[in-house]
C-alpha cells in the first residue's frame, strides 16, 4: 500500500506536467470529525470540462509513453477504502484542485509517509517552481513557503546543497511522519 506521501509525489508530477508555477500541498486533521483532508491545487493549464469526468478512469491518459493513468484512480481508490471520498476540481487556463477526504483513524487509511523527504524531492528537482506546505495535525500547525525562502536566499539557489540540508532539518523538526 502507498503512503500518502508517494501519492502526493505522483500527483505533484501531474500538476507538473500541467505547467504549474505554484503547487499548494495542504494536509489537515479534522479531529472532531475523525476526517484527514489532503488538497493538491496548483495553477497548471487545467482540464477541460469534457475531459474531467474520464481522468478517474485508469484508461485516460494524455501521456503519449503508455496507454493507462492511474495516479487519480489509485488515489481515489485509496480515499474510498478509508471510507472517504476525491473532489476533482479544475478551470483550463487557470488551475486544478484535487482534495481527497480520508478517515483518520480507519484501519485501512494510510500512513503519512516520509512527507519531509517528498517536499524535498520535490524542489530539489524543480527550483523555478514555488511550493506551499501546510499541515495541521494534531493540534499543531506548520507552513513551509517556498516563495519566503526564496527572497530570503536571495540570489541562492533554492537547490543549493547546504540550503538543501538546512531546509531538510527544518522539515524534519516539523513535519510529522504518522497520522
Ligand atoms: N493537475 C492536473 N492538471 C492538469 N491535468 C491533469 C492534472 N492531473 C491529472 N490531469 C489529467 O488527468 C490525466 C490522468 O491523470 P493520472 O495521474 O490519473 O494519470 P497520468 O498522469 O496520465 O499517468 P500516471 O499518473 O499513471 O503516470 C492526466 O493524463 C492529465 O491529462
Ligand atoms: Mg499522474
Amino acid at each position: 500500500m502507498k503512503d500518502l506521501a508517494l501519492h502526493i509525489l505522483d500527483l505533484v508530477q501531474n500538476s507538473l506536467r500541467a505547467g504549474a508555477q505554484l503547487i499548494e500541498i495542504h494536509l489537515v486533521e479534522e479531529a472532531g470529525k475523525d476526517l484527514l483532508h489532503v488538497t493538491v491545487e496548483d495553477d497548471g493549464k487545467g482540464i477541460p470540462a469534457g475531459t474531467l469526468e474520464k481522468v478517474m478512469d485508469p484508461f485516460y491518459t494524455t501521456r503519449t509513453s503508455r496507454r493507462v493513468g492511474l495516479g487519480l484512480p489509485l488515489f481515489e481508490a485509496a480515499a474510498r477504502r478509508s471510507g472517504g471520498s476525491l473532489a476533482v476540481t479544475s478551470t483550463p487556463g487557470r488551475g486544478t484542485r484535487l482534495e481527497a477526504t480520508f478517515q483518520l483513524r480507519h484501519w485501512d487509511r494510510p500512513p503519512l509517509g516520509d512527507m519531509a523527504e517528498t517536499i524535498l524531492t520535490l524542489l530539489a528537482a524543480n527550483p523555478e517552481v514555488d511550493f506551499v506546505y501546510r499541515q495541521k495535525l494534531s493540534g499543531k500547525e506548520f507552513t513551509f513557503d517556498t516563495r519566503q525562502i526564496k527572497a530570503v536566499l536571495d540570489e541562492v539557489p533554492i537547490n543549493h546543497p547546504e540550503v538543501i540540508g538546512y531546509l531538510r532539518r527544518e522539515l524534519r523538526n516539523n513535519v510529522n511522519e504518522d497520522g
